[in-house]
């Protein structure tokens, strides 16, 4: 008996050492890399190739090591501000119709960030899983912001379906902008006004940027392997939100049927996660619950349009960014029209 207690004891002071030894070698290597200031003033590592949130980084190369993708799951992979928490309510309803009454849709009463959640800022933050994750409800959904070339290697090499949703980078950085101002973390300081945060944004100093990288990662995946990777737009399903949640629900196996789409269950989705409805739904609109980056639950319902940065920055700072877009996406075939709105200012 006290054999075994020692044994024990020792097998866990060994873990303990371990973890110490591990913990110590990822701070050296953390201190090795390129860092700089985000908007909000906490540091940004430069790790493989994109910008990484301090608080995050300890999240992202955990799940990169650990993370074991199966088949069915299905990943949603965006750039922040970007149709994360629509595409989180299309993708649940979309999977889950038959699993529950309208009236009883767990969207009803929980923030679709609750509902599905991220690999590397909720699963993975503090390094073990937060939960069984092979106990999640089938199909697993997961989100995640990581580039296509930093995901955990098992997705890329399983079956797994990856949905990527961008947004006209205009758009992206004035949502990002606004958003950074309702957060709240030990790390924070002082937020940089808009015009030194858009010169940040421009040279791609922001949580998991440059833009062109992450979009364009995801968009020649979308072209090599197309049934592994759908690659959509927020300005899209703004456009059309009927076609695109039929071509969505296709491409993850979940096609309507003809009764369905005769019976008007398409709308009902389309309804259920508009963004008036779930704005006003009091799960989405607490001020005081805040996730594990420090956003409160209100913080990811703004204004939901098109071309609002028109109302946020001068012409000049949109001129600049559109040679931005194109100089960076040249040669891709990828365009966002929305860039195209004149400021009227
Ligand atoms: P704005 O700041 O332009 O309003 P993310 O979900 O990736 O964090 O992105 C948040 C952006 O998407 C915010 O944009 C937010 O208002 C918008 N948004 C959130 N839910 C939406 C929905 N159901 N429909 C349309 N836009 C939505």
């Amino acid at each position: 008996m006290v054999k075994e207690q020692n044994s024990k004891s020792c097998s866990s002071i060994k873990e303990e050492d371990h973890e110490e030894l591990n913990k110590e070698t990822l701070e050296k290597q953390l201190q090795a890399l390129p860092r700089e200031n985000g908007w909000d003033g906490a540091s940004l590592y430069l790790y493989k190739g994109f910008w990484c949130p301090s608080f995050a980084i300890r999240g992202v190369i955990s799940s990169q090591t650990h993370f074991k993708a199966h088949e069915a799951d299905i990943v949603l992979a965006t750039i922040p501000k970007s149709a994360t928490t629509w595409l989180k309510a299309l993708i649940f309803s979309i999977v889950n119709r038959n699993r529950y009454k309208p009236e009883d849709n767990p969207l009803l009463k929980a923030s679709p960030h609750d509902l599905v959640r991220f690999l590397e800022i909720d699963h993975y933050l503090n390094g073990a899983p937060d939960q069984n994750l092979d106990q999640l409800p089938q199909p697993r959904i997961f989100a995640t912001h990581l580039p296509y070339a930093s995901l955990p290697p098992s997705i890329k090499e399983s079956k797994c379906r990856i949905v990527y949703a961008c947004r006209n980078p205009l758009d992206n950085f004035v949502s990002f902008w606004h958003f950074v101002q309702m957060l709240e973390r030990e790390d924070m300081q002082n937020i940089l006004p808009i015009d030194e945060a858009y010169e940040k944004y421009c040279h791609g100093y922001y949580g998991y940027g440059p833009f062109w990288d992450h979009i364009l990662g995801f968009w020649n995946m979308s072209l090599k392997e197309p049934e592994k990777v759908l690659f959509m737009k927020y300005e899209d399903l703004k456009g059309d939100v009927i076609t695109q949640l039929k071509m969505l629900a296709n491409f993850l196996g979940f096609s309507f049927t003809v009764e369905e789409e005769e019976g008007g269950t398409i709308e009902e989705i389309a309804n259920l996660c508009s963004f008036e409805n779930l704005k006003n739904l009091e799960a989405n609109q607490k001020s005081s619950r805040r996730n594990n980056f420090g956003a409160p639950m209100n913080s990811f319902f703004r204004k939901g349009e098109v071309g609002d940065y028109v109302n946020h920055l001068t012409p000049s700072m949109v001129e600049n960014m559109k040679k931005l877009i194109e100089e960076k996406l040249a040669g891709s075939d990828l365009i966002f029209e929305a860039s195209s709105i004149i400021p009227k200012k």
